[in-house]
C-alpha cells in the first residue's frame, strides 16, 4: 500500500513536470506578434520569393550577382515549367523515380540545374537555393501539404 503511494506520487510529479514544461514551451508560441513585426516577416519572404522568381525565369543579372550558374542550354526552369506550382512543391519529400532516392525539394531543383540544364549545383544553404525555394513554395501558398505523394 505504501508502495503504492510513492509511485503514485512519482508519476503525478512527473506528470505535473512535464505540463509545466509543456505549458512554458507553448507559452512562448502564445506571445502575439504587432502588425508591424508580421509585416516585417512577409517583407523578408516576399523579398526571396522576388529574387526566386527572377531565378526561375533565368534573369541573367540576379544570376550574375549572386554567383550562380543555373544552366548552359540556354533554358530558364519557367521554360518547361511554365507554373513554378506544377513542380508540385506540396508533395516533399518523397521518393523520386529520376534519382532514385527519397528526396526534397532542394535535391530536385539541383536535379533540374545539374541534369537537364547542365549548370552547377547550388549549395543547400546558398541565398540562391532559398530564394528558389521560396518562389516555389510561395507560388503554392495555402494549399495542404501532402508528403510523399505523386
Ligand atoms: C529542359 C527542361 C527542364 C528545365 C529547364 C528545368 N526542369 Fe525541372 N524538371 C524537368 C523534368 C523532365 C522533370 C522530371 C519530371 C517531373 O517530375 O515533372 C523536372 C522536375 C522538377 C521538379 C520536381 C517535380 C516533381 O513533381 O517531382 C522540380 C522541383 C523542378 N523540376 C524544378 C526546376 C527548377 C528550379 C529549374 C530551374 C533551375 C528546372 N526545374 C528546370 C525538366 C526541366
Amino acid at each position: 500500500m505504501k508502495k503504492g503511494w510513492i509511485y503514485a506520487v512519482i508519476v503525478c510529479s512527473v506528470s505535473l513536470g512535464i505540463g509545466l514544461l509543456g505549458a512554458g514551451i507553448g507559452g512562448a508560441h502564445k506571445v502575439k506578434h504587432t502588425p508591424e513585426q508580421l509585416k516585417a516577416f512577409e517583407d523578408v519572404f516576399m523579398e526571396q520569393v522576388k529574387i526566386g522568381d527572377l531565378l526561375f525565369h533565368g534573369d541573367a543579372a540576379t544570376e550574375k550577382k549572386l554567383g550562380t550558374k543555373l544552366s548552359r542550354t540556354g533554358m530558364a526552369c519557367a521554360m518547361c515549367h511554365p507554373f513554378a506550382v506544377d513542380t508540385h512543391p506540396y508533395e516533399f519529400p518523397k521518393f523520386q523515380e529520376q534519382i532514385n532516392k527519397f528526396s526534397t525539394l532542394r535535391d530536385m531543383i539541383n536535379w533540374c540545374i545539374e541534369k537537364p540544364n547542365e549548370g552547377e549545383i547550388l549549395g543547400a544553404d546558398s541565398d540562391a537555393m532559398k530564394a528558389l525555394e521560396a518562389y516555389i513554395y510561395w507560388s503554392n501558398r495555402g494549399s495542404k501539404l501532402d508528403p510523399g505523394r505523386h
